[in-house]
């Protein structure tokens, strides 16, 4: 306990948004990834449908996830034409954000080593600590991307884990085929699980997000956990899944099953239901995120380094030298506009934001003008 942090950057952002609203200040809020955009209407109509049926109110053991998991597995399948067995390489998880954390604890002893870029989602840090790993950040290359030769010889053989997440938060890095390849082919070699944390596969802005498990031998190595949050715009009915090796799935269930009880049998039909969406309604929402990341992209030009705009909700930029994250997230709420300081995503995000994109485009240009002009002075 004594290393699990104990309040993060985004608690003090938070806090300051509080007191700004208290004075009646109008607040553009970019600092977190909930977003604006409505689920589809099939999810929600199966989540009201459930709430009448009686039989969805019970615990929910493995056999009530299976239809769920049957339906991921033919999301996978459609997506990637890997068949996976939704009984053995497949486990509903509360979120990805909970998966993540219990699979750590599972595939680890306290003190192995974790892999992980410099730059990643906060919650990767805390659980680090939760499970008592010991961690190796891998600094990132000029594309956004953790550069794995920068890893030492001596650190790959001590290593247990390498975690990964591309379509990225907070960069919006995208990692192509060849890329995971040659993550896989260093897991193999050494003998590590990798870990590949999925959420935004639907939101890359043009083609599709490579997945590490359909590459072939991967299915021993690789676990994938995917999220209803990001895709389907249903982030606070906590739902997503891990698909991958066996004996990982194995050993994340043992690790749940002392802790949960699934999610609400409502919710996974939800999730049946939002995994039949009709694709081309998922590439509508990424269309709406690539429009409003360009549009910024083109209104903060020459203000913030930008990482060029290709996939998720996010927008990391670089600030000027000397211009301290925190410092400026701050005075920027003063000034109406909340972003994330870049610090809050590891020892590699000193001196960056992040600015979600989460609010209809004209909202964000309204933020990108009080940013700039912040800059300015
Ligand atoms: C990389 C990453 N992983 C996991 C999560 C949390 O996902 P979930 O809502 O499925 O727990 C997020 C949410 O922002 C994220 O950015």
């Amino acid at each position: 306990m004594s290393r699990v942090p104990e309040a993060s950057v985004f608690l003090v952002v938070d806090e300051a948004k509080r007191k700004a609203r208290e004075r009646g200040v109008p607040l553009i809020d970019l600092s977190i990834g909930s977003t604006d955009l409505l689920p589809p209407k099939a999810p929600l109509e199966a989540l009201r449908e459930a709430l009448e049926d009686p039989a969805t109110y019970g615990y929910c053991l493995k056999s009530c996830t299976l239809p769920f998991l049957e339906e991921a597995g033919r999301w996978y399948e459609g997506r990637y034409g890997v068949r996976l067995d939704p009984r053995r390489e497949a486990l509903a998880l509360i979120g990805s954000q909970e998966g993540l954390a219990h699979l750590l604890l599972a595939l680890t002893e306290p003190h192995d080593l974790l892999l992980l870029p410099a730059v990643a989602y906060p919650s990767y840090f805390g659980a680090a600590r939760v499970a008592s790993l010991e961690t190796f950040y891998i600094p990132l290359r000029s594309d956004g991307l953790a550069d794995l030769a920068q890893v030492p010889e001596e650190v790959w053989k001590r290593a247990r884990v390498l975690l990964l997440n591309y379509p990225n938060n907070p960069t919006g890095a995208v990692a192509d085929w060849a890329y995971f390849e040659e993550a896989l082919g260093l897991a193999r070699r050494h003998g590590l699980w990798l870990v590949h944390d999925n959420p935004y596969v639907d939101q890359v802005y043009d083609g599709e997000a490579p997945s590490p498990l359909a590459l072939p031998g991967a299915r021993e190595r690789v676990v994938e956990l995917f999220s209803l949050s990001k895709s389907y715009n249903l982030a606070g009915f906590r739902l997503g899944f891990a698909l991958g090796s066996e004996e990982a799935i194995a050993r994340l269930e043992r690790v749940k099953g002392v802790i949960d009880f699934n999610q609400y049998a409502g919710i996974l039909r939800m999730g049946v239901a939002a995994l039949k969406t009709p694709r081309e309604a998922l590439r509508g929402y990424a269309r709406v995120y690539r429009e409003r990341a360009l549009g910024m992209a083109e209104a903060l030009k020459g203000a913030l380094d930008l990482l060029p705009p290709k996939a998720t909700m996010y927008l990391w930029g670089r600030l000027p030298k000397g211009v301290d994250d925190l410092e400026f997230a701050l005075s920027l709420v003063e000034e109406g506009v909340a972003l994330a300081p870049g610090r809050g995503f590891g020892p590699g995000g000193r001196g960056f934001v992040r600015i979600a994109l989460v609010r209809p485009l004209a909202e964000l240009l309204e933020a990108a003008r009080v940013l700039r002009a912040a800059l300015t002075r």
